[in-house]
This record gives C-alpha cells, structure tokens and sequence, in this order.
C-alpha cells in the first residue's frame, strides 16, 4: 500500500549560518525521503527558517538592517547550502509568513475556545535602559553558588548549577549592561497541565506509524516517561506562550503589546510551508489536498502521516507541546519524530579554535564533495539517538575505501572496453553470474534498514555486495582478456555483467548519494534508477555514454585546508554572538530542563568571525611583574602569582592583585619570580576554592588548550608595571 507521507526537518533559526552538526540530520531526513520516494510512496518534504524571537531582533538591529532584511538573506543562504548538499526540500518558507500567522492565529483560538489558554501575571527582568523584557539568556551576573562571574541568567558554566535569573548576584543586562529591574507583567499560558493534556500525550507516546514502526524511538519514549512521571503523576507545568514587545513576532490576537513566543510559531511553520508549497503546485495545476495532512478527522480517514526528524536537543518541544497544541486544536498529531544525536568531530564537541566548527558554505567553497558527507553521515546513522562523530581519518578512509575503491572502481575498470572495443554498446550479460549475484542481493534487508533509517546496515549490506561485483571482476580479469586473441566475445560479456552489477548497486546507494547516481544515470544512458522487484540485466546491444570519472579520492590536505578555513583564534571574545542559538531555546524554567543536556556542548561556538574594536577596548591589558609565585596546596594545575601593576592600598604601599594561573605543568614557581608579563586587568574578580582570583595572565598554547607547551608572555625591554597594553 502506498503510503502518504508528510515529511519536515527542524526549522534552522534565522540567525546563524548552517554547519556540519545540523547537517546530520537533514541528511538523514533526505535520504529516508529519497528512499520512500523510490519505493512508490508519496512524500511532501518541507522546512523553513525559523525567524521569530529576541536574538533575531538583536542580530538585525546589531547589523543595521530590519528583521525582515536579515531573514530575507539569511534565507537565501540556508536554502543554497540545503541545495548544495543534495537536501531537495519541496519548499523552503519561513515562520514569518502570511500562511503561520494564519495558523498560529487559529490554533491559537481553538486552544482558547478549549479553555487551555490562561493568563497569570509573573516577575521577571526588565532592562530600564533598552526598555524591553530580558530572556534568561540575556542576563548576566554572579553564579550563586560558586561566584563565578559572568554566568547567564540560567545555568553557570563554572559549576554547573542551575537557578533563576533572579537569583545572580549583581545582575546586569548582556544587551546595554543596565542593572535589570523587576517588572510585573501578564503572560499567556497553554495549560498543559491540564489532565486532558496529559492524558492525551501518554496515549500518544504509545502510537505506532501507519507501518507499525514506534512513534518514538526507545530513547524518546523514555524521555518521554521521565517526563510524564507514572501513571497518575502529573508533572507537566504550563506553558508560557506569550513575550512583551518589543518581540519579532505575531502579535497575539486581542492582545496588544503581547507576540507569541518564538517556540509557539515556530513548528506551525511546518502547517505553513505545506500549505505554502500547496499554493505553489496549485498555480502549476497540482491539486495537494492540504487538510488530508493537517486536520485531524480527514487525515485518520486518508490515512496520511506527519513525521518530523529533529535534533535531540529540541524534543520537549515535539514531544509535548507541539503534539498538545494539535490535538486540542483540532489538527492532526504527528505521527512519529525521528531524532537525530548531535554531531562531535574527532571525538569532541565542534571548536572553533581548531577550525571543527565547519559551515555548510566553506565545506562548499574548499571544493569538498557534498557526497562524500551525505555517505559517511549514512554510515553512522543507526536510527538512535546516539551522538554521531565525524572522525575525519575515518571519513578519508571510507570514502576511499568503499566508494571510490569499491563502487567506482567497478566502473571504471569495464567502461572503456566498452567504448573503445565495442562501439559503446553492450553485451547480454553472463547469466549464471547475475543469478549469483542477484542472490546475494538481499533487497529486503537493504529496503527494512533504509526505513528504519538504519542507514549504516543498508550501507554495509551494499558494500557486501560491492565485494560480490568486485570478485566477479577479479575473477573475469577484463584488462588481461583484452591482451588475449580470441577473448573479444569474453570480454565484452564480463564487461556488460559487471556494468549491470554495478547499476543494481547505483539503485542501492542512489537514495545516498542522489548526484552520483544521476551521473551514473547518464552515463549507462538509463532512465531514473527506481527500486526493482525483478532486476532484469541490461540488455545486448544497449547504447552508453563515455565514461566520465565519477568520484576523486579524499585527500588529507584538503581536510587539513578546510580545518584552516574554519579556525579561529578569538572564539571566546565573540560568545555574545554565540548566544544567538542558545537564547532562543532556552527561555522558560520548564524548557530548561530538556535544554541543559545539549547546551553545554553548544556553548560559544556559533559565535560570528569578527569583534568591533570596541569589543576589544574592553579588555584592560597591563603589563605586571610577577612579584611572588606559590604552589597552590590541594591544586595540580594552578600557581598563586602576585602581580604588581602599580596599584597602591590607602597608605600608599604597592598591592599587588592575586591570580590562579593554571600555568603549573610548564613552570616552576621559582623562576617565574621578578618576570613581567602580561594581564587582564578588569576581569570580574572571581572567588575560587582557593581565594580570590583577581585577573587572568595570557599564555600561549595549542589549539587545544592542553597544558602541555604553555608559554606565558613578556614585553619588551623598558615596559614598566602599570603600562596599558594596546
Ligand atoms: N529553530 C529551532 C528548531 C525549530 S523546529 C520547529 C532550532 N534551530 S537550530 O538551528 O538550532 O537547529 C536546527 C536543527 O539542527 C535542530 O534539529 C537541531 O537539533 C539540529 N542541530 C543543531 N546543531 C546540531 C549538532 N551539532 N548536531 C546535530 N544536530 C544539530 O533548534
Ligand atoms: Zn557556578
């Protein structure tokens, strides 16, 4: 039975460029599609930007540009990347759109109509100076509980611990730097505390999709439990749906001054962008029946199905609100997610400073293969939520390995007989071979493991095959026949098999890797490859095109340009920027709580290239002399250094600041004793274990920051203690 599937990715935010980590799981979305699609099922498959929120108001007011300009471009950056990788969405919209206004206004009223809107009034920051509510992310100050400075209003990053904005010490606005005030102001709640709610979602987390697969995987419906408590328990907080202007936004309905919070509109984009698309196919003549997807009585009657493939880091929100808003609106729930893990390079979060942190675009500009991602990615794609690492030695050697060693090679050592022997036509193949062959094939095997996005068995299921081909190649031995007299007949058989065998393995891999396989397409002079229940060979006397080389080697060096190409020295100095993507997810207590297991790892690392000078006046360089060093009792890494930069007590005897340098695996104390070096002078003092540390010496490392090779600096002759460093 053909299925009818509506498909979307996780609506990137509107304020940052695409990088390695979210490809994961656009390409898996992609490739699941692809699959489907071969397999005769029909598959709307869209996204958008998601535009909507605080740090998109910043970003474009920072840039000098509206919010409408910002996205505008923005927008068409994403969807070229998406394009440039192979990811064919059938639309690409945006969450500030005619058609989610629409449906955010309407799921809105009915969820209203439904008594699960409420409004309460609550305290929260207030930045008198910027005149605009602060979202916890915008709040900085003193964690307290270990004092550390400049710790968002959520989390600290020291010690780990989480509190209210609230309860910093000494707070201060990330936006102009005023001390916050507290304001009272009414806010707009979905109830989903209430019993319908959570009696719905425990339903819901136990649905299966129209073929039997789980709604969520093991790991989510796990979550899922945790979140839900046991039967009877109720968990579930309200949902704070409603921000004061200024907000980029929807203004809600009767109620001035108040916009929907970005996370209410930001997953109807998916209604909009269909509905979008809709309007799109109907002026070509095309007749999608929208509300077959959408409303909830008309989509179990056609039997259609919502799936959403997201990042782990955003499942609270599909997992519970999303699927409560729907139902209680009248609309469709969806029917599975598809969670993807988070991307690590090399083992380690991505890192700017050693150039992991790779964009969409210079993975483009370096002249790397968008398949050779799209394959390994499919590698490591189990259909868990697991964590996904792009080891890039491993990446080189798989791809060297399997696609072009492999699968190309099967190709490229019988087309030119082909052509230079045979007129470019081909031979019936070698019966008895492809039968071989064709039992080793286990197409059920490949086709269960595409649809449970188990890409990585399909893959290893394929490459067996590869070896069957490549064994029938060896065996044949095509470069020797073509020296023996008497072999022409011979030759031109094993040629023409092996080309057969090696369009078989194109169908395979085509949902991986879409571009070779079109070229292979053309190449063989074959129609779109389509999935096969009878894998007829290719017949006598078929016409080919010359061989053109499908796919180069990887080598070491241009890995190495495209780490170069993305390392940057300043990372730390640009974490405002940063926070872009952080912001806008973490903005209330309740979505916290799902938030923490992937912020940590996202910290600083969408931060943008460049700072103002500005930026970097801030920094109160001194030239110091080091007028004592001690081993610090209890601390394996740290020295107590004194440093004199000229600063006097009331008397007027010389006060030295103190400073915990973690400097100790490269120097002994005693030898650092009358050296002048460099510090920060107007870092926030910062209470440690061990006494207050009052600034911060600079010292020079690898890009890793590992304590091995540590080199503190020293000014020039004639530098004196005190001196501004500039
Ligand atoms: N705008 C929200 C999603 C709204 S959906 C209604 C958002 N945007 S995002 O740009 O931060 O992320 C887009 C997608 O990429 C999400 O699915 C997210 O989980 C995923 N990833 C972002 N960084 C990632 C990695 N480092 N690794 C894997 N996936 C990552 O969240
Ligand atoms: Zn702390």
């Amino acid at each position: 039975m053909s299925r009818k599937i509506l498909v979307t990715n996780a609506l990137p935010y509107a304020n940052g460029d695409i990088h390695l980590g979210h490809l994961v799981g656009y390409i898996q979305a992609d490739i699941w599609v692809r699959y489907q699609r071969m397999r005769g099922h029909a598959v709307h498959y869209v996204c958008a930007d998601d535009t909507h929120g605080t740090p998109v108001m910043l970003r474009a007011e920072k840039e000098g540009l509206t919010p409408e300009q910002l996205i505008a471009r923005v927008h068409g950056e994403h969807l070229r990347d998406f394009t440039d990788f192979g990811v064919a969405f059938d639309n690409y919209h945006s969450t500030h759109s005619a058609e989610n206004r629409a449906y955010a206004e309407d799921i809105y009223a009915k969820l209203k109509a439904a008594s699960l809107i409420d409004t309460r009034a609550i305290e929260q920051y207030y930045d008198p100076v910027k005149e605009m509510f602060l979202p916890d992310r915008f709040i900085k100050g003193e964690c307290p509980k270990c004092g550390a400075a400049d710790q968002y209003g959520d989390n600290c990053e020291v010690c780990g611990a989480a509190y209210a904005p609230t309860e910093l010490k000494n707070p201060y606005s990330a936006v102009s730097g005023a001390k916050p005030v507290l304001r009272t102001s009414e806010h707009y709640f979905f109830r989903l505390s209430d019993e319908r709610a959570v009696a719905f979602l425990r339903d819901w987390t136990r649905g299966t999709n129209t073929a039997g697969e789980r709604r969520l995987q093991a790991e989510a419906a796990n979550k899922m439990k945790e979140w839900l408590g046991e039967e009877g328990e109720n968990k579930l907080s309200d949902w704070d749906i409603s921000r004061d202007a200024p907000y980029f936004g929807f203004e809600i309905p009767g109620a001035p001054g108040k916009y929907f919070y970005v996370w209410l509109d930001a997953p109807i984009g998916y209604l909009a962008s269909f509905r979008n698309l809709a309007g799109k196919r109907a002026a070509a003549g095309e007749t999608i029946a929208v509300e077959d997807y959408t409303d909830a009585a008309r989509a179990a009657a056609a039997g259609t199905e919502m799936v959403h493939f997201i990042g782990k880091d955003i499942l609270y929100f599909h997992a519970l609100f999303w699927p409560a808003m729907l139902e209680f609106a009248g609309y469709r729930a969806p029917s599975q997610l598809c969670v993807n893990g988070f991307l690590t390079v090399d083992g380690a979060k991505m890192s700017k400073s050693r150039g992991t942190f790779i964009t969409a675009r210079s993975y483009i500009e370096q002249k790397l293969n968008p398949e050779w991602l799209r394959y390994y990615f499919a590698g490591k794609s189990n259909g868990t939520m697991e964590d996904v690492d792009l080891n890039l030695d491993d990446m080189i050697a798989k791809v060297n390995s399997d696609l072009v060693g492999k699968f190309v090679n099967i190709a490229s050592r019988c087309a030119g007989f082909i052509a230079k022997r045979f007129d470019g036509r081909l031979a019936a193949s070698d019966i008895a071979a492809m039968l071989e062959f064709e039992s080793a094939h286990r197409a059920g095997v490949v086709a269960r493991a595409y649809d449970e996005r188990d890409y990585s068995r399909a893959l290893r299921e394929i490459m067996r095959l590869a070896d069957v081909a490549n064994q029938y190649v060896n065996d044949h031995k095509p470069w020797e026949l073509a020296k023996q007299e008497g072999q022409e007949a011979h030759l031109h058989e094993v040629c023409s098999t092996a080309l057969t065998m090696f369009r078989d393995l194109t169908t395979y891999l085509k949902p991986v890797l879409p571009a070779l396989a079109g070229q292979v397409e053309n190449f063989l002079s074959l129609d779109a490859l389509a999935w096969q229940d009878e894998w007829a060979p290719l017949p006598a006397g078929h016409a080919i095109n010359a061989y053109q080389h499908l796919m180069t080697r990887i080598e070491r060096k241009q890995i190495d340009a495209l780490l170069e190409a993305n390392r940057e020295s300043l990372a730390p100095a640009a974490a405002a920027a940063a926070q872009d993507a952080k912001n806008a997810k973490a903005a209330s207590s309740q979505q916290r709580h799902a938030e923490k297991q992937q912020h940590a790892a996202q910290a600083a690392e969408t931060a943008s290239a460049h700072i103002s000078i500005d930026d970097f006046t801030k920094v109160d360089l001194r030239i110091a002399r080091i007028v004592d060093a001690q081993h610090v009792e209890g601390a394996d890494k740290l020295i107590r250094l004194q440093l004199d930069i000229g600063e006097t007590d009331e008397a007027g005897n010389p006060k030295p600041r103190q400073v915990f340098a973690g400097i100790k695996s490269a120097y002994d104390p005693a030898a650092l004793v009358g050296r002048l070096t460099v510090m920060v002078a107007n870092l926030a003092p910062r209470k440690m274990k061990f006494g207050m540390s009052e600034g911060m010496v600079l010292a020079a490392s690898d890009a890793d920051g590992k304590n091995a090779g540590l080199y503190i600096l020293s000014p020039d002759d004639g530098a004196a203690p005190g001196m501004r460093v500039k």
